[in-house]
């Protein structure tokens, strides 16, 4: 205290020109210290790795390396359970004139229910879920879910190694209709898939200890693909697939010859805060296309609202996922409203505004309970809202990978019914090398299970400007 005082009276009492002396070293000073603080956070290119283990108990020494084979399999009493849950409904009436502005409307989730009940074949839909080769392989102490799908090659075809990871509240299952078109196509060029079920998603098993995050799952991945023997692969994911996948980038750039997203956002920076002030006016000025102001602007409206709208479930997960969890783990027709909500507004935000939400506009029935059913007979709602928890219930702008710049090959596609527009141009201050950014014409969040055909081949000319 004092000695603040000291400082300040011996300032007081120089003469103009040493006062100048003092104020110039400090402002240079201090521009030299936030110009080495910018250099370090940005110097970092990679993320370390590093080591987990989320069994159960302690720690097992020598763990099976093996990969098994596994089949989707279903029994008399668990469809027979399920039956009887649904019977017990109970629901609540809409409001007057309401069609999802509440929430998923109780009248349609009727008819959902009632399909469920007597139409919806869960024996039919196991065999189509088994029509792809499923495996489980132990990592860190869990069991992991994947499908491994070879391609049917033909004469002077190349085939490239891709992961394809999902996010919440989906699964592997969503994948099911781009899986043909990127594995049995005439073309010169063809894939063979890696489709992994997240940790706690589906059929690989939840950790057991906290603190499983996005980049313990990007490291369990990157050691499945190395266990599986690939050495150089592609990646694509939407949702937290796209976080996951942008991880493992991060974590083995050499091993990634391209990553694909169908979301990314970016929403801090220099070049956000001036796109969102004067683009709408100028937008030349701050770099952006007439697309993007089209789908950023009026800001209220189309960038600000629909995320305000539409987050509240994140900020339950991210906080206390486990309470929540409880009622939709218990109630079959819980579990449905609370994903199939998701797959209505998320597609097309102006969904809300339909008396069955659109949902069967752009999915079947049948299509849409298989994925409710993956979370319903593995009973994953839990471990997979617990997700959110362990990636946002800190800083995520103070964790590593917001810090680190991606520099491998980068393919982005913009679906317009995305919750919110990320630009090229901020996509750019995280994704260093984008070498393909497209405005896709129709499509929303789920764009592998909506729009197989417009992801494979905005994938695929991906692929081709990397592969030249
Ligand atoms: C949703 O609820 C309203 C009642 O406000 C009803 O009029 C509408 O038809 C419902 N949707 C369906 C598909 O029944
Ligand atoms: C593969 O086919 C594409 C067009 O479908 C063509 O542009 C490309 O040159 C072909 N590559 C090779 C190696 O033949």
């Amino acid at each position: 205290m004092q000695r603040a005082q000291l400082l300040r009276d011996s300032f007081l009492n120089m003469d103009a020109f040493h006062k100048h002396i003092v104020i110039g070293t400090a402002i240079t000073a201090g521009v030299a210290l936030l110009y080495i603080r910018h250099r370090r956070r940005n110097k970092v290119q990679t993320i370390p790795i590093g080591e987990g283990w989320w069994g159960a108990g302690e720690r097992i020494q020598s763990e099976d390396n093996n990969i098994y084979p596994f089949e989707v399999q279903t029994t008399d009493d668990e469809i027979k359970d399920l039956h009887e849950r649904l019977d017990k409904s109970r629901y609540t009436d809409p409001l007057e004139d309401e069609s999802f502005q509440y929430g998923f409307n109780s009248t349609y989730l009727k008819t959902v229910t009632s399909y469920w009940r007597h139409e919806f074949d869960w024996r039919k839909q196991v065999v189509l879920l088994n029509k792809y080769p499923h495996f489980k392989t132990k990592i860190e102490g869990i069991d992991v879910h994947f499908i491994h799908v070879r391609p049917v090659q033909k004469k002077n075809q190349k085939v490239l190694p891709l992961m394809l990871v999902h996010g919440w509240p989906g699964s592997f299952f969503e994948f099911y209709k781009i899986l043909p078109l990127l594995t049995e196509s005439n073309d010169n060029l063809t894939f063979e898939v890696i489709c992994p079920s997240i940790p706690g998603y589906g059929f690989s098993e939840a950790p057991h200890k906290q603190g499983f995050n996005s980049l313990a799952a990007a490291r369990i991945f990157l050691k499945l693909m190395e266990r599986l023997g690939f050495s150089q692969f592609y990646l694509q994911g939407g949702d937290w697939g796209s976080l996951i996948t942008t991880n493992m980038a991060q974590m083995k750039p050499l091993c990634v010859k391209g990553l694909h997203l169908n979301m990314f956002m970016i929403r801090k920076g220099f070049k956000v805060m001036m796109s969102l002030l004067i683009g709408s006016y100028l937008p030349f000025l701050v770099g952006l296309s007439r697309e993007d102001v089209r789908r950023l602007f009026p800001f209220f409206e189309k960038t600000m609202w629909p995320i305000l709208r539409e987050t509240g479930y994140m900020h339950i997960q991210a906080t206390k996922p486990d309470t929540v969890g409880c009622g939709v783990n218990n109630s079959p027709v819980g579990l449905a409203a609370y994903i199939l909500e998701k797959f209505s507004t998320w597609t097309n935000l102006e969904n809300i505004a339909l008396v069955d939400g659109g949902l069967e506009r752009k999915f079947s029935l049948d299509d849409l309970l298989t994925n409710v059913m993956i979370y319903w007979t593995t009973g994953c709602m839990v471990s997979s809202m617990r997700f959110y928890k362990e990636n946002l219930g800190g800083d995520l702008d103070k964790r590593i990978d917001s810090r680190t710049r991606i520099f491998v090959p980068t393919g982005l596609a913009a679906f317009p019914g995305e919750l919110a527009h990320t630009p090229k141009l901020w996509a750019q201050t995280k994704y260093h090398n984008i070498v393909s950014y497209t405005f896709m014409p129709q499509g929303g969040h789920f764009a592998a299970f909506e729009e197989p055909q417009l992801l494979a081949n905005d994938l695929i000319q991906f692929v081709r400007k990397v592969e030249h």
